[in-house]
């Protein structure tokens, strides 16, 4: 039992062999796919995808790469999007100072407009953080009152992950934390709650090892699975019987 809690299948990487990957997903298991939008456009094509396929769900939502392409109107259409039933979040939205390819103050207001709503829809939100840890708290705690989410991909410290927990948050692991130097990460995933944690591919980004370098897919969650169980000293089965479950608690899938 698995689900891949963050994935970009419909990104053009998989254009090719779309069905193929879908197809191995299912083979390996998972009981679910949860397609985060990163533009409007790609958001749409996440709801096209939940409504071909029963397993996979879809977030909707502006990535702050494409925060200086937002427009008013965006926000009115992600909100009616969530109508939709197989819409269970919005994301990925948040922070991306690595990058900066908008400018910083535009990501902290598209980001906070979509956490409006999310708390005007009821629905969660996936949170990306890069190196943005510091502003991306600040806005939590004080934008994100009265909502629940996830921190994907998590890269902070483990005082970081005990904080958003504190807030009713919970935490993402993606391939990164199968890489051998990731030691302060691993050491968030041996010591977070097991109730909090989540796994997800993000692909076709970040494949975990034995494939790094490769193009990622959700049926490679596994291997992240098997090392946040190997650092937790737990069964393999009943760290992904866990991490399912929260990510079905969490966005609300029966
Ligand atoms: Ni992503």
């Amino acid at each position: 039992m698995l689900f891949d809690s963050h994935a970009h299948i419909d990104d053009n990487r998989f254009d090719e062999d779309r069905a193929a990957v879908i197809a191995r997903a299912q083979e390996a298991g998972l009981v679910g796919i949860l397609n985060a939008g990163a533009c409007m456009e790609s958001s749409a094509r996440s709801i096209a995808l939940s409504e071909e396929h029963a397993f996979i769900y879809a977030a909707v939502g502006i990535h702050p790469h494409d925060a200086k392409e937002a427009r008013d109107s965006d926000y009115e259409q992600l909100a009616d999007w969530t109508r939709k039933p197989k819409v269970v979040s919005i994301g990925e939205i948040g922070l991306d100072y690595y990058y900066d390819l908008s400018p910083r103050e535009l990501q902290q207001q598209v980001f906070i407009r979509q956490l409006d709503v999310a708390r005007q829809c009821n629905k969660p939100v996936i949170i990306h953080d890069r190196d943005a840890h510091g502003d991306l708290m600040a806005i939590i705690k004080k934008e994100a009152k009265g909502l629940t989410g996830v921190l994907h991909c998590y890269s902070g410290s483990l005082e970081m992950a005990r904080e958003v927990i504190k807030l009713g948050f919970y935490i993402s692991f993606a391939g990164p934390v199968t890489f051998a130097k990731d030691g302060k990460l691993k050491e968030v995933a041996a010591n977070v709650p097991l109730e909090r944690l989540l796994v997800e591919t993000d692909c076709p980004y970040l494949t975990p090892k034995p494939f790094r370098g490769r193009r990622n897919e959700p049926a490679y969650v596994k291997f992240t699975a098997e090392e946040v169980a190997c650092v937790r000293n737990m069964e393999f089965a009943a760290l992904a019987e866990a991490a399912t479950i929260n990510t079905k608690r969490l966005f609300d899938i029966g």
